[in-house]
């Protein structure tokens, strides 16, 4: 066994710096022992090799189905089932990939642009001048809304703030108690005794959320409309190659997993945004000028791929990750990586947040700089917001378009200002880094931009 070194404290201390401190826990390992460390979290029988070197990453992605596997994550498997693409493994990882990916891509997202746009516009028009807010708290209520409404279809009237105030009930359970998350790891923790104890509070939540998507799935079983555009319809419509539908629990997990997926991270992504652009005004002017120069015929896919643009928001993910690693890999066989001869079951993990700080790759790598991406396409193994390989994030497409839809319409309609000069340092919430104090910010009213005619909504 020949693993690379890494910080030598008890198993336990380790652990408890890491849940306690993970930033600084791995930035601290990398910079004495490089960008290959073993960690030993918890017991010294479970290495964990972290890995922030591109080379490694690029060959452990290239090797994904030879030398390494993809376990999945087993672990939130008691909540989104054992058919939910995070989940599965082997064959059947790849066909529920080929069936979902196509929703997720393509002329649909045209659809989905508009549902992004209204949905913004709708949260933030609540808003009093005046008024100040968490932009992370108004973000999350977006993200959720909008991939509410892009699953069942946006004609789901108050059911959807219900559900997306379930799902936003079972990520804060896990996420604001780190005891609560033990629940996952501790199998005979996990004991349903009714709602008022903890597992069987999750557990009552999730039943919820199950019973209107056993629902929504029954009625279109019953009465099939082929009209219909959502997430929901299209699964159900979805072949594969030997011309099998998904099951209704196949169809529940993929469902419960894309809501869960689709929300947190984009609503971290979106708060990030709106920080970055106002903390950084000749950044949003930039942003301005560049809408501002873009004709009314075009449509808001067109829009979204401006270079600018583009270049903020690709800053946005390399500085703020949102998701600071991938799912881990292990070895399948024995390989040598780096240098170092791993033996099987050695787990790996891609740290996307310790490549995205690498000077060599991202200099002075603290300075938020969208010129960088203007300059130099970065390969798959040096800019990985989204992982790589075989699971990487199928929600890719959907959660850029997202993101840049946000910051156009937020600095073309909207007058808004951070409502503190303090400045905001990133948090881990589960694995999700957001900041820390969820980003005040105070809602001045209508912008003047919107007589301008870079956002014509219409045109989609
Ligand atoms: C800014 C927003 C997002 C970020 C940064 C992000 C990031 C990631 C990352 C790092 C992974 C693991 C990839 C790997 O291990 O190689 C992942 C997987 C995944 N993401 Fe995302 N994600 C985002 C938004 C979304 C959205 C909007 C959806 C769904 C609509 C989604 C659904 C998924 C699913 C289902 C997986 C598991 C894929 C598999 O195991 O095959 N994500 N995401």
């Amino acid at each position: 066994m020949n693993l690379p070194k890494g910080p030598t404290g008890h198993p336990l201390l380790q652990l408890l710096e890491w849940v306690n401190n993970t930033l600084g826990y791995m930035e601290s390992a990398s910079q004495n022992y490089g960008d290959m460390f073993t960690a030993y979290l918890g017991s010294k029988k479970d290495p964990t090799v972290y890995v922030s070197n591109p080379q490694a990453i690029q060959q452990i992605f290239n090797g994904e189905s030879k030398e390494f596997t993809n376990p999945g994550n087993q672990l939130f498997k008691p909540v989104l089932g054992q058919y939910a693409l995070g989940t599965l493994t082997g064959e059947i990882h790849k066909r529920h990939r080929q069936l979902i990916m196509p929703c997720l891509h393509g002329s649909h997202l045209e659809i989905y642009a508009k549902i992004i746009c209204d949905t913004i516009e709708q949260v933030f028009e609540q808003l009093k001048p005046g008024q100040t807010f968490s932009t992370h708290e108004i973000t999350e209520t977006i993200a959720g809304e909008v991939i509410l409404k892009v699953v069942f279809g946006d004609d789901q009237g108050k059911n959807l703030q219900q559900i997306n105030h379930l799902t936003s009930s079972v990520l804060d359970f896990f996420a604001k108690n780190s005891l609560a998350s033990s629940l996952l790891f501790l199998p005979f923790l996990r004991q349903d005794l009714g709602k008022w104890s903890p597992w069987g509070y999750v557990r009552h939540l999730v039943r919820q959320i199950d019973t209107f998507i056993y629902t929504a799935i029954a009625e279109r079983r019953q009465n099939f409309d082929p009209q219909r555009t959502d997430l929901l319809n299209m699964l159900m419509a979805a072949r594969d190659e030997a011309g099998e539908p998904l099951s209704d629990q196949e169809l529940r997990d993929e469902i419960i997993m894309l809501i869960f997926g689709g929300k947190d991270a984009v609503a971290s992504a979106m708060a990030w945004s709106a920080y970055w652009v106002h903390h950084l005004p000749e950044v949003q002017e930039k942003l301005k000028q560049e809408l501002e120069s873009f004709g009314s015929q075009e449509n808001l896919i067109q829009i979204t791929r401006l270079p600018y643009l583009t270049a903020v928001c690709q800053e946005i993910l390399r500085i703020s990750p949102v998701e600071i690693q991938g799912q881990p890999r292990v070895v399948a066989s024995p390989v040598e990586l780096m240098g170092y001869q791993l033996p099987v079951g050695t787990v790996l993990i891609p740290s996307i947040y310790l490549i995205h700080q690498r000077p060599d790759l991202y200099p002075e790598p603290q300075q938020f700089q969208p010129e960088r991406f203007l300059n130099k396409k970065f390969p798959y193994y040096e800019y990985l917001p989204f992982g790589g390989g075989s699971r990487r994030c199928i929600g890719s497409a959907f959660a850029q378009l997202s993101l840049k839809l946000f910051l156009i319409v937020i600095i073309s309609r909207f007058k808004l200002k951070l409502a503190s000069d303090e400045s905001i340092h990133p948090v881990l919430r589960g694995l999700n880094l957001i900041p820390h104090n969820g980003v005040p910010m105070t809602f001045l009213g209508q912008s003047m931009m919107d007589s301008n005619n870079c956002l014509s909504l219409e045109t989609v």
